[in-house]
This record gives structure tokens, C-alpha cells and sequence, in this order.
């Protein structure tokens, strides 16, 4: 595997590869690497001539300076995986090399962008936005590959790449889970050994909320959802919203979508956890 770390160089090794018509699989990454992430390195191996992974803490997109500083950094562990996964390449940049000076753009990412995260994290997306723009412009990939455990991100995505007028594939990966159901993040390595074993309640609960849907409303529901969660110890939920799967836009009956998707965030002590499901 090779380690790139200047935007020069992986301009020119990716355009050159573009000329010689190889497709090229993107998993853009913040590092702290788990099986969640290699399911998206190895769906894209599957179906691209060369993989890229980038490891980029994208300061941009953080609202909280203390989970930006929190954030965990693996480099060497994140190597190992990214090559035994079959990765060419892996982009390993430095914040100056990416910004060397402030990015001030303005995305107007529209209604998608203004719900559930992107009301409780004022810029978050602006951030992820300015991030994916400058990979994809850097990476001229044919895919890139996100997983869905970020639900509402993957939409983002779309729509920077809809005004950007970006040309490839935005590739939607399931998320992966820990046996008892936590689905994988990297902030499951903060969590102590009392909180790592209250989590699973939250996909537990989610998983039991689809038979209570079945004949209860979108209220009920989501007040089941809230309630069960918020009754065991260290959890606090911040928001729990069923919205329409494209839209993002929170719904209030079912008749209002055919992709109901419940999005949860919920802080297990100070770890913030977010986890998605379909109602369908
Ligand atoms: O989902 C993430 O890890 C990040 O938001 C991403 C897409 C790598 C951009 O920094």
C-alpha cells in the first residue's frame, strides 16, 4: 500500500490512473478504524480497480473542540488494517495540507441539511461538505463509499455532489454491529466498561420499536423510542426523529413516506452515539 500524504501527489497519481481508464473506489475516513470501516474498503475492492482511503480528522466539521481534541487517532493501527484490506492507496494528510488557508465556503446544502444533526451541530455539514468536495475533487473517484450508520451525512453527500455537479456513484453501505447490537463507531472505545454495557439498549430498543410501529403511530412511537432509552442509567437521548429516507424531513404519520427511517442520537455519559432503522 502506498502512503500519500501532499494533495499534489495524489492528484497526479489518481489522474493518471483516471487516463488509463482505471475506476476508482473512495472510502473517505476520520481514522480510528473498525470492521464497519473495512466493510466499506472491502465492498469497494469488490467493485473498483483501486481503492483509496483517506484518514483525515476534518477540524471543519466539529462544533465541539473537546470531541475534536477527544477524537481518537490510530495512525499506525489505522495502516495495518487499510493495507491487510487490499487499499492502494492511503491519502494521510495533514490539516495544513489540506487547508492552508481557512475554507470559507458556503454550501447551501438546503432542507436535508437542516434537521436532526444539522440543527444540533450548527456547521457540522458545512464541514463534511467542504471535506468530501476537496477528496472528490483531489480523488476523481468512480465511487465513493459511506456507511449508513451516518444516515442523514449520506444525503448531505448527495446534495453537495448534486450543486457541485460531481460525476461518480454514492455508494450507501448497511451498518455494521458489535454481536449484542451496538452499532460499530469509533467513539465505542470511549465508552467505560458500565456504558459499553448499557449501549446495546439503544438497537435493542430501535429493533423492538419496529413491532411497536406496527399499531401504534409515528408519536407513539417515537415517545416508546425516547422513553425506553432514556429509562436505563448513564442515557440521556438527544433527539429521536422518524423521517422520510430521502427527504430527511421528520414525518408525523406513516401514510407520509415510504421509507420511514427512525434516527437516534443519544449521549451514553458524555459519548455521544448516533443509530438509524427502517420501519420497512
Ligand atoms: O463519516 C465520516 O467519518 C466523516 O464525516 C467523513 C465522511 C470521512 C468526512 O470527514
Amino acid at each position: 500500500m502506498e502512503i500519500i500524504r501532499t494533495v499534489a501527489e495524489l492528484e497526479a497519481r489518481t489522474a493518471d490512473l483516471s487516463r488509463q481508464g482505471r475506476s476508482i473506489g473512495l472510502v473517505p475516513t476520520m481514522g480510528a478504524l473498525h470492521a464497519g470501516h473495512m466493510s466499506l474498503v472491502d465492498r469497494a475492492r469488490k467493485e473498483n480497480d483501486i481503492v483509496v482511503a483517506s484518514v483525515f480528522v476534518n477540524p471543519t466539521q466539529f462544533n465541539n473542540p473537546d470531541d475534536l481534541r477527544t477524537y481518537p487517532r490510530t495512525e499506525e493501527a489505522d495502516c495495518a488494517l487499510l493495507s491487510g484490506g487490499g487499499v492502494d492507496i492511503a491519502f494521510i494528510p495533514s490539516v495544513e495540507e489540506i487547508y492552508p488557508e481557512p475554507d470559507t465556503r458556503v454550501f447551501d446544502l438546503g432542507p436535508v441539511a437542516e434537521v436532526m444533526e444539522g440543527a444540533m451541530r450548527p456547521g457540522h455539514f458545512n464541514g463534511v461538505a467542504q471535506i468530501v468536495s476537496k477528496l472528490f475533487a483531489m480523488t476523481h473517484p468512480t465511487r465513493a463509499y459511506f456507511g449508513e450508520k451516518d444516515f442523514q451525512q449520506i444525503a448531505v453527500i448527495r446534495r453537495m455532489v448534486e450543486l457541485e455537479g460531481f460525476d461518480l456513484e454514492i455508494v450507501p453501505c448497511p451498518i455494521l454491529r458489535e454481536q449484542d447490537g451496538l452499532a460499530l463507531s469509533s467513539r465505542n472505545v470511549r465508552l467505560t466498561p458500565e456504558q459499553r454495557a448499557i449501549a446495546p439498549a439503544i438497537a435493542k430498543t430501535l429493533l423492538e420499536s419496529k413491532e411497536w410501529a406496527k399499531n401504534h403511530s409515528v408519536e407513539q412511537t417515537k415517545r416508546f423510542v425516547t422513553e425506553t432509552v432514556n429509562s436505563f442509567p448513564h442515557m440521556k437521548v438527544e433527539y429521536y426523529e422518524i423521517v422520510d429516507g430521502k427527504t430527511m424531513q421528520p414525518v408525523s404519520d406513516w401514510s407520509q413516506t415510504d421509507e420511514p427511517v427512525g434516527c437516534i442520537t443519544v449521549y451514553c455519559g458524555d459519548v455521544r452515539l448516533i443509530d438509524n432503522i427502517r420501519y420497512q
